[in-house]
């Protein structure tokens, strides 16, 4: 059998807090398929964002490990990390992260010139329209409400068709309109695209549209649901 894409086994992690150790992973283990969307649940502050930067190689566990398809994070050199966060994942947040002084189009491209890729700009507009906003392409971020924003933001994580999408709290300056769409837009990267799709989460909406949810409580699994 092949290596889940992604997995999480026995991962804590402790954060010195003005030099006092504090934990905020506790032993936390789960694994994600190919083309599944795993949503991460719980209040805020009980590490999701943390757990999600762990699965994207943004960080390192204090102990356990993080796989991706089968290899630990922490055997990976530099380079092999830096082409992984380049061409593997994609992240989306909360607060969309454009580049204000770049078009919507120049946005969309930037993973592809950062990972030397060629015809960026026929992939960028690919992406555009299958978020519905090609005809922003030429236009500003200020120019785009919330959700167009965040829909952007989407077509450039998913640019380079990475095999990990990572979505910390999505929808969450969204209304609930907006939020439906990007939220379909991210089941749809794990059907068609076959991504594996990580959300971090506070919206029922979000947690319903899961294969697996995960609920974290003071940075322990408290319960995995599968759908
Ligand atoms: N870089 C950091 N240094 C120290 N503490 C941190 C750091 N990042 C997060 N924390 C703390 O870790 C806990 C979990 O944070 P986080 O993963 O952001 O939770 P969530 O995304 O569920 O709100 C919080 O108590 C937060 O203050
Ligand atoms: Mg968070």
């Amino acid at each position: 059998m092949s290596a889940p894409r992604l997995e999480l086994r026995g991962v804590s992690k402790t954060y010195s807090n003005g030099g006092l150790p504090v934990e905020v992973l506790h032993d936390v283990s789960l694994s994600a398929e190919a083309g599944t969307v795993t949503a991460l649940l719980g209040r805020s502050g009980c590490g999701k964002s943390t757990l999600l930067n762990l699965s994207g190689a943004m960080d390192f566990p204090t102990s356990g490990e993080v796989l991706i398809d089968g290899r630990a994070t922490t055997a990976l050199s530099e380079s092999e990390l830096t082409a992984l966060r380049r061409r593997r994942v994609g992240f989306v947040f909360q607060s969309f992260q454009l580049l204000p002084t770049l078009t919507v189009l120049e946005n969309v491209e930037l993973p592809l010139l950062l990972a030397g890729a060629a015809n960026t700009s026929e992939a960028a507009r690919q992406r555009l329209r299958w978020v519905g906003l090609e005809e922003k392409a030429a236009s500003m971020p200020y120019q785009l409400s919330g959700g167009q924003m965040q829909r952007v933001s989407l077509a450039r994580a998913l640019v380079h068709s990475p095999d990990l999408l990572i979505a910390d709290e999505p929808t969450g300056n969204l209304d609930t309109a907006s939020g439906e769409q990007v939220l379909a837009l991210l089941g749809e990267a794990a059907a068609r695209f076959g991504a594996t799709v990580l959300i971090a989460t506070h919206s029922a909406e979000a947690a319903a549209i899961a294969t697996v949810r995960v609920c974290l409580r003071d940075g322990r699994v408290e319960g995995i649901e599968r759908q």
